[in-house]
Formats: structure tokens, C-alpha cells, sequence
């Protein structure tokens, strides 16, 4: 078995545990393909993908590109803010205008959950979400889970505490899903007006204690907080909030034992995490963005192979 059981990569919620792994290992012999001095493999010659990005992006949009490129597929890039979209012309329009050029995939970021399952029954291309709102970001979280494969051998059996803004966050549900798939066990730990409130009903453990959480876990996958999906004030003040859920050296030092830090990125420096954690021997912030490349390219190739 080595073809993906989908056609569009729109959550990891409707992957199946062998999707995964297949993407998990074929992403292993790609990030082996990008470390060596010539990064760049025919598989997708004739594949051509569009990035449509309606929200910005520095890690995902780039390390999309990348992937592609060191697939050899052809790239053209979109960004709503200075397209016809000013102009009113709808998601499906753009789309199918940018499809009707001889494109064939297409990775999509979006404000709107759901967006991207909308556009995959509404035209007819391959479609990745690249991170749909408050919804899922299926490829950060399969990154996630291969840097934990990678750092600590396997993503079974391990304990990962998700630390932060849980209920804006569409790494969050992804993670979630994809670490109980592969057989982790799994916290969230933040303010409790952060936390979502079914969020109990998806088999996670909830804490409300940082210093709990961190005691608890082999990995602490740690969340930015993000004050422009905010419309009310959910804690008083980002110095509050560092105060009870900043995570600095202290705190790691007060810990019995090592655990790893994680970071999605873009970090608010000082806020959810201290630069002297940030950039620690703790932390494998910057391996989570170098695997991106090779997560994305083992997804793209994988799913150009489900066409025709
Ligand atoms: N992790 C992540 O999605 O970062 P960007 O928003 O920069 O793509």
C-alpha cells in the first residue's frame, strides 16, 4: 500500500493512521534527498502547483515553495491582497481562473474554516490546506510529529503537552488528532477561557497549572497567542499571562527531568515562551521548520499520485 487513501489534504481528521505513517516515511527519504548537495529530484516535472495564500504566511507559504521546487514541479503564487479578490471576484472564481492556466494542485491558506472543503467540491484540482482559520493545519502537525519521531524515535507511547491559546488554534486540533493516531497520549494546558469547552470530549487531558503540565510531559508543544483572532480580552494582560504560562529557564529547571520545546512559530518572544528557552538546547524550533520542507514534499508527491 503506498498510495494515500485521499485525494486533497484538508485536515488530518479524515486521514487514516497508515496515511500518516506513509507520509511520515516518505517525508524521512526526502529530508535524506534535501541534505544532499544536489536537493532537487525530477518526481513532479510535469506537475504544476498554485500557493493560494488569503492570510500571511512566512514558514508555510516558503517552505511550500521549496518543497515544490526541490520537486521540480512549476510554482506560481498568489496573494488575495494584491489580486482581483480587492474587486470582489469570489474564492471559486479566483480558482477555477487560476486552474483554467494548466495548474493542477493547489495548496490554499485561509481565514475561513472550512474553505478549503468547500473549494476541494467546487473545482477540480488537488487540494492541501495550508491552515484554515481556527481549524486545522494538517501539515504543521504532521511536521510536529515527524521532529518528535525524529528527536525522540517514535511519537508512540510519548507525552505531549499543548501549552497556550488552544481555543484560536488551528495547529491545536490538528496536533490532537494526529498524535492520538499515532498513539500519543495528549494535554492541553492553558487559561481556562482559552480552552475550548468540548474540548475535554476529544480524549485530551486538560490542566489548568503549567508547572503540572510540564512535570507530566515528554514534549511541550508551545502556542502563540493570537491576539488577531481575539475579539474580547480572554486574560488580563500579556504580562499576566507570561507571568502564569510564560515558559523561561526557571521553570524548565525546576522540572525533574528533559523535556523537549516545541514552537509552530511565529513566537511572540517573552509572551508564551523566553528567549533563553526559545533558543536552548531544549528546544527544536528551527528542526520543526527544516522538516517542514521535507513533510511537504512527501504530501505533494504522495498526493500527485492519486490524480488521473
Ligand atoms: N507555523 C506557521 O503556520 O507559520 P506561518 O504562519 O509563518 O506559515
Amino acid at each position: 500500500m503506498s498510495q494515500l487513501s485521499t485525494k486533497h489534504l484538508l485536515g488530518i481528521k479524515n486521514l487514516t493512521e497508515t496515511d500518516i505513517q506513509l507520509i511520515l516515511d516518505t517525508a524521512a527519504n526526502f529530508k535524506e534527498v534535501i541534505n544532499r548537495p544536489i536537493k532537487k529530484v525530477p518526481s513532479l516535472r510535469d506537475i504544476t502547483i498554485a500557493n493560494v495564500f488569503f492570510e500571511n504566511s512566512t514558514r508555510t507559504r516558503l517552505s511550500f515553495e521549496l518543497a515544490e521546487k526541490r520537486l521540480s514541479a512549476d510554482v506560481v503564487n498568489f496573494s488575495s491582497s494584491n489580486s482581483s479578490v480587492k474587486k470582489g471576484e469570489t474564492l471559486v472564481d479566483t480558482v477555477n481562473n487560476i486552474l483554467s492556466m494548466k495548474v493542477d494542485m493547489v495548496v490554499m491558506r485561509h481565514s475561513s474554516p472550512g474553505a478549503p472543503h468547500f473549494l476541494s467540491r467546487n473545482v477540480d484540482a488537488n487540494i492541501i490546506n495550508a491552515g484554515d482559520g481556527t481549524h486545522e493545519h494538517p501539515t504543521q502537525a504532521l511536521l510536529d510529529s515527524f521532529s518528535i519521531k525524529e528527536k525522540l524515535g517514535d511519537v508512540a507511547g510519548k507525552k505531549v503537552a499543548i501549552i497556550g491559546d488552544i481555543l484560536h488554534s488551528r495547529v491545536a486540533l490538528s496536533n490532537i488528532f494526529c498524535l492520538q493516531k499515532l498513539g500519543a497520549e495528549v494535554m492541553v494546558c492553558g487559561p481556562i477561557t482559552l480552552l475550548p469547552k468540548y474540548i475535554a470530549s476529544l480524549g485530551v487531558k486538560v490542566e489548568l497549572d503549567v508547572k503540572k503540565a510540564l512535570q507530566w510531559c515528554d514534549v511541550a508543544n508551545v502556542l502563540r497567542i493570537q491576539l488577531e483572532r481575539q475579539q474580547i480580552k480572554y486574560f488580563p494582560s500579556l504580562r499576566e499571562y507570561s507571568l502564569y504560562y510564560g515558559i523561561n529557564k526557571k521553570l524548565l529547571s525546576e522540572l525533574d527531568k528533559e523535556i523537549v520545546i516545541m514552537h509552530p512559530g511565529p513566537i511572540n518572544r517573552g509572551v508564551e515562551l523566553s528567549s533563553d528557552v526559545a533558543d536552548s538546547e531544549h528546544s527544536i524550533i528551527l528542526e520543526q521548520v527544516q522538516n517542514g520542507v521535507a513533510v511537504r514534499m512527501a504530501v505533494l508527491y504522495l498526493l500527485a499520485g492519486t490524480k488521473g
